[in-house]
């Protein structure tokens, strides 16, 4: 099966999920958006109210601070692969459960092994702490580790983890939006490093 066809079939399945109670709480499940042969992949924690709405991640306003983000690194959000831990909005935007990881997390490995990104960006401490343990690296206060990069050893090769501030911050720590530019220059330069 190819790329198009796995990620396609992953999305239907994704959309019609019931493994956890977010499953009957949702307006859209959410299960990510971009390119197939992104190099980057972009991992943030849940759908908010407009990430519901619309079924497509990061619309709302941490959405837009992301766009700034990538285009102030020449990229464009086709360009990358855009998804969260979890496919479906928590109730009031609050953290989700372990339960609820749990259930959801295998589609995010599955959209890894399928695109095989060469770098993944955790966005906030829930998403780092999940895709660290998942390369076997010890979580750290996200304050320390934004934009540290760790290289994990896979079956189809190295993966490069870059974890940085969720851009929600930025809406209200102008000093964490200056933090945020850095790591992107840094994944820039990352990005045109890779062999
Ligand atoms: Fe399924 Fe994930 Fe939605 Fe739970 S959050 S219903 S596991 S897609
Ligand atoms: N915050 C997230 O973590 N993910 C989204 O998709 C939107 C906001």
């Amino acid at each position: 099966m190819g790329k198009n066809e796995a990620m396609k079939k992953l999305e239907e399945k994704i959309k019609t999920c019931r493994k956890c109670p977010l499953g009957e709480l949702r307006t859209n499940a959410v299960p990510g958006s971009g390119s197939y042969g992104a190099k980057i992949m972009f991992v943030g924690e849940a759908p908010g109210y407009w990430e519901d709405q619309k079924g497509l991640p990061f619309v709302g306003r941490a959405g837009k601070v992301l766009d700034e983000l990538l285009a102030g690194i020449g990229l464009k959000r086709e360009e990358v692969y855009i998804t969260n831990v979890v496919k479906c909005r928590p109730p009031n935007n609050r953290d989700p459960t372990e339960e609820e990881i749990n259930a959801c997390s295998p589609y995010l490995d599955k959209q890894i092994d399928i695109i095989r990104p060469k770098i993944i960006v955790p966005l906030g401490r829930h998403s780092m702490t999940y895709i660290l343990k998942k390369f076997s690296f010890e979580p750290e206060p996200i304050s320390k580790i934004h934009g540290k990069i760790f290289e994990a050893r896979t079956l189809f090769g190295k993966i490069i983890i870059m974890p940085m501030y969720h851009p929600a911050v930025a809406l209200y720590k102008p000093q964490l939006r200056e933090e945020l530019e850095k790591d992107f220059k840094k994944l820039k330069e990352t990005l045109e490093n890779l062999s």
